[in-house]
Protein backbone atom coordinates (compact mmCIF):
# COMPACT_ATOMS: atom_id res chain seq x y z
CA UNK A 1 0.00 0.00 0.00
CA UNK A 2 1.04 3.82 -0.28
CA UNK A 3 2.13 5.36 2.21
CA UNK A 4 3.11 9.15 3.12
CA UNK A 5 6.95 7.95 3.32
CA UNK A 6 6.11 6.61 -0.42
CA UNK A 7 5.32 9.87 -1.65
CA UNK A 8 8.73 11.84 -0.01
CA UNK A 9 10.72 8.61 -1.33
CA UNK A 10 9.37 9.49 -4.95
CA UNK A 11 10.28 12.87 -4.71
CA UNK A 12 13.89 12.13 -3.76
CA UNK A 13 14.32 8.99 -6.11
CA UNK A 14 13.24 11.92 -8.63
CA UNK A 15 10.58 9.84 -9.66
CA UNK A 16 7.46 12.10 -10.51
CA UNK A 17 3.82 10.72 -9.51
CA UNK A 18 0.15 10.99 -10.81
CA UNK A 19 -2.97 11.72 -8.38
CA UNK A 20 -5.85 11.60 -9.09
CA UNK A 21 -9.76 12.73 -8.14
CA UNK A 22 -12.14 9.50 -6.54
CA UNK A 23 -15.41 9.80 -5.57
CA UNK A 24 -17.22 6.85 -5.85
CA UNK A 25 -16.16 2.78 -5.42
CA UNK A 26 -16.08 1.70 -8.95
CA UNK A 27 -13.83 4.53 -9.93
CA UNK A 28 -11.70 4.07 -6.96
CA UNK A 29 -11.38 0.73 -7.79
CA UNK A 30 -10.63 0.77 -11.62
CA UNK A 31 -7.93 3.41 -10.81
CA UNK A 32 -6.47 1.36 -7.94
CA UNK A 33 -6.35 -1.58 -10.22
CA UNK A 34 -4.64 0.77 -12.73
CA UNK A 35 -1.59 1.57 -10.17
CA UNK A 36 -2.59 4.97 -9.95
CA UNK A 37 -0.50 5.76 -6.18
CA UNK A 38 -2.53 8.57 -4.69
CA UNK A 39 -6.53 8.98 -4.80
CA UNK A 40 -7.79 12.44 -3.69
CA UNK A 41 -11.39 12.55 -2.67
CA UNK A 42 -11.48 16.35 -3.55
CA UNK A 43 -14.46 18.72 -2.59
CA UNK A 44 -14.58 19.60 -6.27
CA UNK A 45 -17.11 16.79 -5.93
CA UNK A 46 -19.52 18.98 -5.04
CA UNK A 47 -19.24 20.76 -8.42
CA UNK A 48 -18.72 17.88 -10.38
CA UNK A 49 -20.68 15.23 -9.08
CA UNK A 50 -23.18 17.36 -6.75
CA UNK A 51 -24.24 20.37 -9.57
CA UNK A 52 -22.99 22.76 -6.68
CA UNK A 53 -21.80 25.75 -8.37
CA UNK A 54 -18.48 26.33 -5.69
CA UNK A 55 -17.20 23.76 -3.57
CA UNK A 56 -18.57 25.86 -0.63
CA UNK A 57 -22.22 23.79 0.20
CA UNK A 58 -20.28 20.64 0.68
CA UNK A 59 -20.82 19.11 3.99
CA UNK A 60 -18.08 16.93 6.18
CA UNK A 61 -21.32 14.24 6.12
CA UNK A 62 -21.30 14.58 2.19
CA UNK A 63 -17.57 14.21 1.84
CA UNK A 64 -17.53 11.07 4.17
CA UNK A 65 -20.01 9.39 2.06
CA UNK A 66 -18.04 9.76 -0.94
CA UNK A 67 -15.33 8.78 0.87
CA UNK A 68 -16.39 5.84 2.50
CA UNK A 69 -17.20 4.37 -0.95
CA UNK A 70 -13.64 5.36 -2.29
CA UNK A 71 -12.01 3.22 0.66
CA UNK A 72 -14.23 0.50 -0.39
CA UNK A 73 -12.56 0.58 -3.59
CA UNK A 74 -9.26 1.19 -3.68
CA UNK A 75 -6.73 -1.37 -1.44
CA UNK A 76 -3.29 0.00 -2.81
CA UNK A 77 -3.53 3.61 -3.12
CA UNK A 78 -2.66 6.53 -0.35
CA UNK A 79 -6.26 7.90 0.47
CA UNK A 80 -6.70 11.51 1.00
CA UNK A 81 -9.74 13.25 2.17
CA UNK A 82 -10.28 16.88 1.65
CA UNK A 83 -11.84 18.93 4.22
CA UNK A 84 -14.49 20.64 3.30
CA UNK A 85 -15.18 24.61 4.15
CA UNK A 86 -16.27 25.16 7.53
CA UNK A 87 -14.94 22.05 8.46
CA UNK A 88 -11.79 23.44 10.16
CA UNK A 89 -12.50 27.25 10.45
CA UNK A 90 -14.07 27.91 13.51
CA UNK A 91 -10.85 26.29 15.83
CA UNK A 92 -8.26 24.05 16.13
CA UNK A 93 -11.01 21.29 17.93
CA UNK A 94 -13.10 21.34 15.17
CA UNK A 95 -10.40 20.89 12.62
CA UNK A 96 -9.34 17.64 14.89
CA UNK A 97 -12.59 16.42 14.93
CA UNK A 98 -13.30 16.41 11.04
CA UNK A 99 -9.83 15.00 10.49
CA UNK A 100 -10.82 12.68 13.06
CA UNK A 101 -13.79 11.77 10.93
CA UNK A 102 -11.76 11.46 7.70
CA UNK A 103 -9.45 8.55 9.65
CA UNK A 104 -11.77 7.44 11.93
CA UNK A 105 -15.32 6.53 9.96
CA UNK A 106 -14.30 7.15 6.20
CA UNK A 107 -11.00 4.94 5.80
CA UNK A 108 -8.77 7.73 4.59
CA UNK A 109 -5.25 7.82 5.55
CA UNK A 110 -4.48 11.68 5.32
CA UNK A 111 -6.36 14.63 4.70
CA UNK A 112 -5.89 17.74 2.82
CA UNK A 113 -6.66 21.53 4.11
CA UNK A 114 -6.79 24.86 1.88
CA UNK A 115 -4.49 27.78 2.40
CA UNK A 116 -1.64 29.40 4.60
CA UNK A 117 -1.97 31.37 7.66
CA UNK A 118 -4.16 29.81 10.30
CA UNK A 119 -3.64 26.93 8.66
CA UNK A 120 -0.42 26.31 9.96
CA UNK A 121 -1.13 25.82 13.40
CA UNK A 122 -3.81 23.28 11.96
CA UNK A 123 -1.54 21.49 10.09
CA UNK A 124 1.11 21.52 13.07
CA UNK A 125 -1.93 19.89 15.53
CA UNK A 126 -2.86 17.37 13.32
CA UNK A 127 0.44 16.33 12.48
CA UNK A 128 1.34 15.67 15.92
CA UNK A 129 -1.89 13.54 16.51
CA UNK A 130 -0.94 11.56 13.88
CA UNK A 131 -3.12 12.87 10.97
CA UNK A 132 -0.92 13.52 7.85
CA UNK A 133 -1.80 16.54 6.11
CA UNK A 134 -1.77 17.50 2.67
CA UNK A 135 -1.05 21.35 2.32
CA UNK A 136 -3.14 23.05 -0.92
CA UNK A 137 -1.88 26.72 -1.87
CA UNK A 138 -2.49 29.18 -5.07
CA UNK A 139 -5.52 28.55 -6.38
CA UNK A 140 -7.49 27.69 -3.33
CA UNK A 141 -10.91 27.22 -4.37
CA UNK A 142 -12.81 27.67 -0.52
CA UNK A 143 -11.03 31.30 -1.19
CA UNK A 144 -13.45 31.73 -4.34
CA UNK A 145 -15.06 35.10 -3.31
CA UNK A 146 -12.08 36.43 -1.92
CA UNK A 147 -9.63 36.05 -5.00
CA UNK A 148 -12.81 37.08 -7.45
CA UNK A 149 -13.41 34.11 -9.35
CA UNK A 150 -11.41 31.08 -9.79
CA UNK A 151 -8.10 32.82 -11.10
CA UNK A 152 -4.40 32.27 -11.38
CA UNK A 153 -2.46 33.07 -8.28
CA UNK A 154 1.39 34.55 -7.45
CA UNK A 155 1.42 36.08 -10.77
CA UNK A 156 2.91 39.07 -8.54
CA UNK A 157 6.35 38.80 -7.09
CA UNK A 158 4.15 39.92 -3.82
CA UNK A 159 1.63 37.62 -4.10
CA UNK A 160 4.57 34.82 -5.19
CA UNK A 161 7.04 34.97 -1.99
CA UNK A 162 3.63 35.03 0.22
CA UNK A 163 2.52 31.54 -1.41
CA UNK A 164 6.43 30.42 -1.06
CA UNK A 165 6.12 31.10 2.34
CA UNK A 166 3.07 29.60 3.19
CA UNK A 167 4.81 26.78 1.61
CA UNK A 168 7.79 26.81 3.82
CA UNK A 169 5.37 27.40 6.82
CA UNK A 170 3.32 24.02 6.09
CA UNK A 171 6.77 21.95 5.64
CA UNK A 172 7.85 23.48 9.20
CA UNK A 173 4.32 22.50 10.51
CA UNK A 174 5.08 18.83 9.47
CA UNK A 175 2.62 18.72 6.21
CA UNK A 176 3.85 15.54 3.70
CA UNK A 177 3.03 17.42 0.64
CA UNK A 178 1.36 20.38 -1.03
CA UNK A 179 -1.11 20.75 -3.64
CA UNK A 180 0.42 24.12 -5.78
CA UNK A 181 -3.12 25.13 -8.06
CA UNK A 182 -3.15 27.97 -10.57
CA UNK A 183 0.06 29.03 -9.92
CA UNK A 184 2.46 30.48 -13.01
CA UNK A 185 4.82 27.17 -13.80
CA UNK A 186 8.11 28.88 -12.53
CA UNK A 187 6.30 29.92 -9.26
CA UNK A 188 5.73 25.94 -8.55
CA UNK A 189 9.65 25.04 -9.87
CA UNK A 190 10.32 27.61 -7.44
CA UNK A 191 8.55 26.19 -4.85
CA UNK A 192 9.42 22.40 -5.75
CA UNK A 193 12.85 23.21 -5.45
CA UNK A 194 12.73 25.21 -2.15
CA UNK A 195 10.62 22.37 -0.27
CA UNK A 196 11.76 18.62 0.84
CA UNK A 197 8.79 17.32 0.68
CA UNK A 198 7.14 16.55 -2.55
CA UNK A 199 4.75 19.18 -4.71
CA UNK A 200 1.64 18.02 -6.66
CA UNK A 201 0.59 20.73 -9.41
CA UNK A 202 -2.60 21.35 -10.93
CA UNK A 203 -2.57 24.26 -13.60
CA UNK A 204 1.19 24.92 -12.78
CA UNK A 205 3.29 23.54 -15.11
CA UNK A 206 5.70 20.66 -15.26
CA UNK A 207 8.25 21.42 -12.32
CA UNK A 208 6.15 19.79 -9.84
CA UNK A 209 7.13 16.34 -8.25
CA UNK A 210 3.73 14.82 -8.71
CA UNK A 211 0.31 16.17 -11.05
CA UNK A 212 -3.18 15.77 -10.12
CA UNK A 213 -6.36 16.18 -12.50
CA UNK A 214 -10.03 15.78 -11.63
CA UNK A 215 -10.83 12.56 -13.01
CA UNK A 216 -14.29 13.38 -14.32
CA UNK A 217 -12.22 16.15 -16.41
CA UNK A 218 -9.51 14.21 -17.90
CA UNK A 219 -11.96 11.68 -18.86
CA UNK A 220 -13.92 14.12 -20.96
CA UNK A 221 -16.74 13.36 -18.78
CA UNK A 222 -17.19 17.31 -18.21
CA UNK A 223 -18.81 19.26 -20.56
CA UNK A 224 -17.86 22.75 -22.23
CA UNK A 225 -14.81 23.95 -22.94
CA UNK A 226 -12.36 22.70 -20.46
CA UNK A 227 -9.85 24.64 -18.59
CA UNK A 228 -6.07 25.30 -20.26
CA UNK A 229 -4.45 22.74 -18.02
CA UNK A 230 -7.02 20.02 -18.48
CA UNK A 231 -5.83 17.33 -20.76
CA UNK A 232 -8.41 15.04 -21.85
CA UNK A 233 -7.43 11.55 -22.48
CA UNK A 234 -10.83 9.99 -23.16
CA UNK A 235 -14.07 11.73 -24.77
CA UNK A 236 -16.37 10.03 -22.48
CA UNK A 237 -19.49 12.30 -22.58
CA UNK A 238 -19.68 11.24 -26.48
CA UNK A 239 -19.24 7.96 -26.07
CA UNK A 240 -21.53 7.78 -23.05
CA UNK A 241 -24.40 9.85 -25.74
CA UNK A 242 -23.67 8.02 -28.59
CA UNK A 243 -24.23 4.95 -26.45
CA UNK A 244 -27.07 6.32 -24.92
CA UNK A 245 -28.60 7.09 -28.33
CA UNK A 246 -27.75 3.78 -29.68
CA UNK A 247 -29.90 2.06 -26.82
CA UNK A 248 -32.50 3.89 -27.29
CA UNK A 249 -32.97 3.47 -31.04
CA UNK A 250 -32.65 -0.48 -30.30
CA UNK A 251 -34.92 -0.53 -27.34
CA UNK A 252 -37.13 1.73 -29.61
CA UNK A 253 -36.67 -0.73 -33.16
CA UNK A 254 -37.13 -3.74 -30.38
CA UNK A 255 -33.45 -4.98 -31.28
CA UNK A 256 -33.18 -5.25 -27.83
CA UNK A 257 -32.99 -7.33 -25.75
CA UNK A 258 -32.57 -9.93 -28.21
CA UNK A 259 -32.67 -13.72 -27.63
CA UNK A 260 -28.66 -13.59 -26.49
CA UNK A 261 -29.78 -11.55 -23.31
CA UNK A 262 -33.72 -13.43 -22.99
CA UNK A 263 -33.66 -16.19 -19.77
CA UNK A 264 -35.21 -19.31 -21.46
CA UNK A 265 -36.71 -22.13 -19.66
CA UNK A 266 -34.01 -24.62 -19.41
CA UNK A 267 -30.45 -24.71 -18.86
CA UNK A 268 -28.40 -23.95 -21.19
CA UNK A 269 -25.98 -27.48 -22.61
CA UNK A 270 -23.10 -27.39 -19.79
CA UNK A 271 -20.42 -27.19 -22.65
CA UNK A 272 -22.22 -23.31 -23.01
CA UNK A 273 -22.30 -22.50 -19.90
CA UNK A 274 -18.74 -21.45 -19.13
CA UNK A 275 -18.79 -19.18 -22.27
CA UNK A 276 -22.30 -17.95 -21.88
CA UNK A 277 -23.35 -15.05 -19.88
CA UNK A 278 -24.45 -15.78 -16.55
CA UNK A 279 -28.10 -16.96 -15.56
CA UNK A 280 -27.51 -15.08 -12.05
CA UNK A 281 -29.04 -11.91 -11.37
CA UNK A 282 -27.01 -9.58 -10.10
CA UNK A 283 -26.35 -5.73 -10.42
CA UNK A 284 -22.96 -3.93 -12.02
CA UNK A 285 -22.07 -7.36 -13.97
CA UNK A 286 -18.65 -8.53 -13.50
CA UNK A 287 -17.96 -6.24 -9.56
O1 LIG B 1 -11.05 19.20 -4.70
C1 LIG B 1 -10.20 18.84 -5.51
O2 LIG B 1 -10.43 18.03 -6.40
C2 LIG B 1 -8.88 19.43 -5.39
C3 LIG B 1 -7.88 19.11 -6.44
C4 LIG B 1 -8.21 19.76 -7.70
C5 LIG B 1 -6.50 19.41 -6.01
O3 LIG B 1 -8.63 20.12 -4.46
Amino acid sequence: MTTVLDVQRYKEEGHRFAMLTAYDYLSAKILDEAGIPVLLVGDSLGMVMLGYATTLPVTVDEMIHHAKAVARGAKQALLIGDMPFMSYHSSVEQAITSAGRFLQEAGMHAVKVEGGGRIVEITSRLTSLGIPVMGHLGLTPQFVHQMGGFKVQGKSERQAARILADAKELEQAGAFSLVLEGVPADLATRITKSVRIPTIGIGAGPGTDGQVLVLHDMLGLTTGKPPKFVKRYANLAEEITQAAGQYMKEVGDGSFPGPEHSYGNGSPAPALRAAAPTDEVKYGAGS
